[in-house]
């Protein structure tokens, strides 16, 4: 079975079982300040977990594109993608476990669905603990499916307990379902620590609010939240070890071999660099289809950081010149179909590939320069000559230059590098940022607080106010919400000047006095769009949306929370104005009281 067999297969599934299809969400969170990038299908539906109404009712399936950063190092081996597609069904209060793993399991042995033999199959339930019982229910109802109890394994949280997402928010206890990928016979008993049961399908019974305290509150309502991996659960029916050998990923492998000019080889004998190559064109080439480009901070910094891998990897696949763009053709061309915001966005897209691997150019030859800057600075006497670590780090660190470059170049020059000192000046590194990325956790999924509720009122205000003033070329390329403040990235290719901020300020400050009541409405896209709404339209809660107006002055898309009134805001004040990447400019702002 094909990826798109399976996405469509899915889809009709649970369509035929009540399901509204929801388009798949932006990979960049709306108003989230807690994580960088939509991680799961959940992530773009947490406001209607926790009760909100959602406009295409109470039964939710989608196919939504996901990255997860976790481990960008770890990428390249047969298993980790950065990108990847989860399939997922919802239930906002409606059916819970009895329903929610009938129809799993009718989706995987159904003749007509995915007719995975029963034997082939296991289960883990959650065991229970001192937040929630055993899951005596889901382990019964395997049970009554026919699932023998050996092939039901009982797990502690780590194993079988979903979310929340951030910090806080939704989660609860889950079941998860596995394949045996192993020779026959099926051994009798499922062993999960087993590699060879591979994970399918999650299906999460989402009960629990985790507060910032830590304390795991009962949900007023009960939701099933699932996720089955496109490529890995394609990998799987295919008897493929991996999903890099799949039909997903032949075409990309192909574009590769064009730009080297060498022959086609069969995707299980492809290098760790070929696989890095494809995977990061892949993935980058979605996050700039949603807004992103190459930066310092933040997404653009692991768009960066993306990009670069993949041009490292080319040199050591021997391609000199740019080469991304090439690929990222065909990425485009492979899934404009499903996600058409690719090809609107292609000219961008493959010029910023261009654009970044001629900035890494540059940059190499810098590092080069310090390199010899440091290197010339050892007398010739000194016998066992060694680059310091310190200083491998330094240029890594400023420059960007790869360590494995900084051996090569040392070796040539009679150097060995302490590795050693470099890996402590990393990992010394590493926990910083670690601690900065917790701090940024800090604020908690979901916040729906009064005061980030006025926040995101006075976002909308802004965007409108920015329109207005700079014209309406403006478009939002992110916002980042925290009780403190807001921050709003927009396209607009020059400063910003004090004049022009001032009269923006002004004019939301004279909407915020205006005191116009804050409605909400709920119709379909091309509605709101003739009403004149702006805000991200491409890929949203697909046919049907919210739409918050604020009196004359405000109409935009979005899933809220907000204030009831302008008045309620306080007094809008900008703090800064800057570049937060090429073409795309910030602001950040508060309210005073
Ligand atoms: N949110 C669940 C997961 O990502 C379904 O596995």
């Amino acid at each position: 079975m094909t990826a798109r067999e399976l996405r469509k297969k899915y889809i009709e599934f649970f369509k035929a079982k009540g399901h509204s299809v929801i388009k798949s969400a932006s990979l960049i969170p709306d108003n989230d300040p807690t994580v960088l990038f939509t991680t799961a299908g959940m992530h773009p539906l947490v406001p209607y977990l926790l009760g909100a109404k959602h406009p295409q009712g109470t039964r939710l399936t989608d196919v939504q594109k996901c990255i997860r950063t976790g481990d960008i190092d770890e990428v390249g081996d047969p298993v980790h993608l950065t990108f990847f597609e989860m399939l997922g069904n919802w239930s906002l209060g409606d059916y819970f476990k009895d329903e929610a793993i009938g129809f799993s399991f009718e989706f995987l042995t159904g003749k007509e669905n995915l007719n995975i033999p029963v034997e082939m199959l296991g289960v883990t339930v959650f065991e229970g603990d001192e937040n929630a019982p055993f899951d005596e229910e889901a382990f019964q109802k395997w049970r009554s499916l026919g699932i023998p109890e050996k092939r039901i394994a009982k797990l502690p949280k780590e194993d079988n307990w979903w979310g929340p997402a951030g910090q806080t928010g939704p989660c609860g206890p889950d079941t998860e379902m596995f394949y045996w990928t192993g020779p026959l016979p099926v051994p009798e008993v499922f062993d999960p620590s087993d590699k060879r049961w591979v994970e399918i399908w999650n299906d999460v019974f989402m009960q629990y609010n985790k507060t910032a305290e830590g304390k795991y509150v009962p949900l007023a309502q009960k939701n099933v939240d699932t996720g089955m991996g496109v490529e890995r659960v394609t990998a799987v029916l295919q008897g493929k070890k991996s999903c890099y050998e799949t039909e997903l990923f032949a075409p990309l492998f192909r574009a590769l071999d064009s730009v080297r000019g060498t022959e086609w080889v069969s995707p299980e004998l492809r290098s760790r660099s070929e696989r890095i190559v494809v995977e990061h064109i892949r993935a980058a080439s979605f996050i700039m289809a949603d807004g992103v480009t190459p930066g310092k901070t933040d997404q653009p910094y692991i768009l960066r950081r993306l990009i670069r891998r993949t041009v490292r990897e080319g040199g050591k696949l021997g391609i000199t010149e740019a080469f991304c763009a090439k690929i990222a053709k065909v990425v485009i061309d492979e899934y404009k179909e499903f996600y058409p915001e690719l090809e609107e966005n292609s000219a961008r897209i493959l010029e910023e590939f261009t654009n970044e691997e001629q900035l890494f150019a540059q940059t190499l030859e810098k590092g080069t320069k310090e390199f010899e800057k440091i290197i010339s600075k050892v007398p010739d006497f000194v016998k066992n000559k060694v680059f310091s670590g310190k200083n491998a780090f330094y240029i890594y660190e400023t420059f960007g230059f790869p360590i494995e470059l900084t051996c090569e170049m040392a070796a040539e020059k009679g150097f060995t590098v302490d590795m050693k000192g470099y890996e402590e000046a990393f990992a010394k590194h590493q926990e910083l940022s670690r601690k900065g990325a917790e701090q940024k956790f800090k604020g908690g999924l979901a916040d729906h607080s009064e005061a980030t509720a006025a926040l995101h009122s006075a976002t909308h205000l802004l965007h409108a106010a920015l329109r207005k003033v700079l014209g309406t070329t403006v478009e939002q390329r992110g916002s980042n919400i925290t009780a403190e403040r807001l921050r709003f990235d927009f396209s607009h290719d020059q400063k910003v000047t004090p004049e022009q901020l001032a009269e923006v300020e002004k004019l939301v400050n004279e909407w915020i006095e205006a005191k116009v009541p804050i409605t909400c409405d709920e119709l379909t896209v091309d509605e709101a769009r003739s009403r004149g709404a702006i805000g991200l339209f491409a890929n949203k809660y697909g046919e049907r949306v919210t739409m918050y107006t604020m009196g004359p002055f405000s109409k935009e898309i979005c899933g809220g929370p907000h204030a009831k009134n302008t008045g309620d805001l306080g007094h809008f004040r900008i703090l800064k104005e800057e570049s937060s990447s090429r073409g795309i400019r910030r602001i950040k702002a508060v309210l005073e009281k």
